[in-house]
């Protein structure tokens, strides 16, 4: 075995500074993906069917196919359908919010699901408005019983981000990737770039049990 490290050490920052590139794809893409997420999930659990029908299509296409292929079809094949090129943080951002989108949305409405009917009855019966309803009574109360699921999803989301590799952000993966060639050892550079993963997984994994304790007190 022919381990050196030591000639990585410069190299350190440079793929450090890939996490800035990483959180801010992980983050817009899902904020986006929970936007999109919470209204597939109303779309799915309302009355019109074209809608719910729409919303069922979509997370199976989503879901069905690979997120490297969507990721890949958004940034090398739109622009022969719109006529421009999209950059490849734009286009890492839209492949992975609408691929997260498809997943939350059932986790959304499996929360929705779970809220106790007599709390919709109650709200009905008092005369409150749907939209109303959702915002201030079914949804806050879904959001607790999905906490778990969600941090799920994002703990996914930053690892599967590592694939933007394929269009060449400068993520963390690919700084390593860069690393690794430039020296011929892909090993040590890899090894880095899967504890600052690890680091930031663990990271968002006490985020959640923060956030999770606090709603548990505000009960
Ligand atoms: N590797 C899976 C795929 O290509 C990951 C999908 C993303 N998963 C998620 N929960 N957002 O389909």
């Amino acid at each position: 075995m022919s381990l050196n490290f030591s000639q990585f050490i410069p190299t350190i920052p440079f793929i450090l500074q890939g996490i800035g590139v990483t959180l801010k794809i992980v983050a817009s893409a899902a904020l986006l993906g929970f936007a999109f997420g919470i209204v597939l999930a109303l779309f799915k659990i309302g009355r019109i069917k074209l809608l719910t029908w729409l919303a069922d299509l979509y997370t199976s296409i989503f879901r069905g196919t690979p997120l490297v292929l969507q990721l890949m079809i958004i940034y090398f094949g739109m622009p022969q359908m719109i006529g421009f090129e999209i950059e490849a943080f734009p286009a890492a951002v839209i492949a992975f919010g609408l691929n997260s989108a498809a997943y939350i949305s059932e986790i959304i409405r499996a929360g929705i699901l779970a809220v106790d009917s007599g709390q919709r009855e109650a709200a009905m019966a008092l005369g409150v408005p749907y939209p109303l309803m959702m915002r201030n009574i079914i949804l806050p109360q879904a959001f607790k019983h999905i906490l778990p699921a969600l941090m799920n999803e994002f703990i996914t989301l930053t690892k599967e981000s590592a694939v933007v590799t394929v269009i060449g952000a400068m993520d963390i993966m690919r700084r390593a990737y860069i690393v690794g060639g430039d020296k011929y050892a892909f090993f040590e550079p890899l090894l880095i770039a899967g504890i600052i993963y690890y680091i930031l997984v663990m990271i968002l994994t006490m985020l959640g049990k923060v956030i999770e304790g606090r709603m548990r007190k505000s009960d």
